[in-house]
């Protein structure tokens, strides 16, 4: 594996290069690292499965560099669509539509339906460039961790999930820190009806202002494809509470207004709902290397992305 810890115009040439050959680069977004393949490579596909432990019906994100792209991996695309797209791209926002019937079924894990997203990072979209004008069309990347475990959101935690399950020729691009710190919104686009399936930092409110008939999964128990329901899973337990019910001596991570007795040792006292999103996968890792058998989390109000860090907790504790 080649690490670059400098990525400039030409580490990205040469990483969209080797992606054109069918090797794999981990690269940053705003949301968490990816590890990236050509999308429509069907051998570095099948890699990707592999080097993540992940089963083959679980589907792939394409990352196109923009709106151009969109008609080349999906069909019957609704008129709203293009609303959405105009408004939040670049950006955090991961649409569900018909795939293309020309597109293979090996990155959608053999579904009718394709996820796509535009991410807003320097280093994604001057790799996405040179990977199109080397005739790339997408780079399909699921966040850079081993299957059900927690997206990296730095260098570091992409080496210590994947270094040793790189090839030789596979590069990892370090971006610092990705600043949002949990993936994108995944917005499910069917004939049926529109729905969030996975909540991020663009919210429901926001998207539904685009949308007549936005239909809410929050609180449904049917799992959508591709969902499991233990994931983003630290090794540490993680326990959902009130701030009253942290036991004497435990560790507990909840916004620094949250006020606790001297007993009780913070992991971290992010001050707003995004520096709680930003440093959660850092600090579910800090919990792991400690080697914390319980973090207690008291979880933030369910507004804005707080919606998204408790969607989060609940998959960290498998229910
Ligand atoms: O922020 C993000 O979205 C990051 C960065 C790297 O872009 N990517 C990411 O990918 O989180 P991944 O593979 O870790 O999560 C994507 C989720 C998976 O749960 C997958 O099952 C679901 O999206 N998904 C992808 N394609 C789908 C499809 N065609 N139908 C239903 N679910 C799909
Ligand atoms: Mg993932």
């Amino acid at each position: 594996m080649k690490y670059f810890s400098k990525v400039g115009e030409a580490e990205i040439k040469l990483a969209a290069k080797n992606l054109k050959l069918g090797n794999l680069v981990v690269f940053p977004t705003e949301t968490v690292y990816g590890l990236g393949a050509d999308a429509e490579n069907e051998k570095a596909l099948i890699n990707v499965y592999k080097v993540k432990n992940r089963p083959l019906k679980d589907p792939l994100i394409v990352h196109i560099k923009s709106l151009d792209k969109l008609e080349y991996w999906a069909d019957e695309i609704p008129e709203y669509v293009y609303s959405l797209v105009n408004n939040f791209w670049p950006g955090p926002l991961t649409l569900i539509l018909k795939k293309n019937s020309k597109i293979n079924n090996i990155v959608s894990g053999g579904s009718e339906m394709i996820a796509i997203r535009c991410p807003d990072n320097s280093i994604a979209i001057q790799l996405l460039s040179q990977f199109e004008k080397l005739g790339g069309n997408g780079i399909a990347a699921p966040s850079a961790n081993m299957f059900s475990q927690v997206s990296p959101t730095d260098s570091n935690a992409v080496i210590d999930e994947l270094g040793n399950r790189l090839g030789l020729n596979d590069f990892i691009l370090d971006g610092g820190n990705c600043p949002i710190g949990i993936e994108s919104t995944i917005l499910q686009c069917a004939t049926n009806g529109t729905r969030v399936v996975r909540p991020g930092k663009i919210t429901e409110s926001e998207i539904s202002f685009f949308i007549r008939n936005l239909s809410s999964n929050l609180g449904s128990n049917e799992l959508v494809p591709g969902s499991f329901r233990k994931h983003y899973s630290p090794r540490t337990k993680i326990k959902i509470v009130l701030p009253e019910e942290v036991p004497n001596g435990k560790w507990v991570l909840a916004l620094e207004c949250c006020k606790f007795n001297s007993n009780i040792k913070r992991l971290d006292t992010p001050k707003s709902l995004e520096e709680f999103a930003h440093s959660l996968y850092r600090n579910l890792r800090k919990a792991d290397k400690i080697g914390l058998d319980t973090l207690y989390v008291v979880a933030p109000d369910a507004s804005g992305i707080g919606i998204a860090i408790t969607d989060r907790l609940r998959k960290a504790m498998g229910r």
